[in-house]
């Protein structure tokens, strides 16, 4: 199973933040890699990587140049989220039935072939917010809440919940 998520059109000097979020979303909520198309972004796959490095999991931040061919070439299907696409909630089973899948979130703006390569355009309401927002409600719909108790294997540092305060395991794989 391989749960990909392609962010378009990245520009370093305004997108920094929220394709940082883009990555943390897709890593916490049980994608395995960021792809990302614009303009190459060092800091941006250094701030993902670093997360990954001390949380755990095998997440990893990839630089694409031809996006169009990822789409073209993933062999899965495609599901380009959009408030202007089909309600999620009439495709969200459909989708399921599908182990490889490619969520494609977009920036600013999104080149119209997007709409016509991509398997699915799948609305999270018909109403403007945020890439980040809809990636996360789609992850979650899409995994049924399972990614709520996904498993970060060789992680430096976990959370040890609890009601008030801050708890922290660090080296948590190495502990005894
Ligand atoms: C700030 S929005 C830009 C929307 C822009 N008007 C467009 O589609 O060209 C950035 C991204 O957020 C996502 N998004 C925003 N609202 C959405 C919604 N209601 N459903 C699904 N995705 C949404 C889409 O992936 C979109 O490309």
């Amino acid at each position: 199973m391989a749960m990909t998520v392609l962010r378009l059109g990245h520009r370093p000097f305004r997108d920094k933040r929220i394709s940082t979020h883009c990555g943390l979303v897709a890593r916490a909520f049980g994608a395995s890699e960021l792809l990302y198309s614009g303009e190459k972004d060092s800091s941006l796959e250094d701030s993902i990587n670093s997360v990954s490095r001390e949380w755990g999991g095998s997440f990893h931040v990839r630089y694409v140049r031809k996006w169009k061919d990822i789409i073209k070439e993933f062999p899965g299907k495609s599901v380009h989220l959009t408030m202007y696409g089909l309600p999620l909630q009439t495709r969200i089973r459909e989708i399921r039935k599908h182990q490889d899948i490619l969520v494609i979130i977009g920036g600013e703006k999104v080149p119209s072939e997007v709409y016509s390569l991509s398997d699915y355009n799948i609305a999270v309401t018909n109403q403007p917010h945020s890439e980040v927002a809809a990636l996360a409600v789609f992850l979650h719909e899409y995994f049924e809440s399972r990614e709520l108790s996904f498993d970060f294997p060789e992680a430096k540092k976990r959370v040890i919940p609890r009601e008030r305060g801050k708890l922290l395991e660090e080296d948590a794989e190495h502990s005894p």
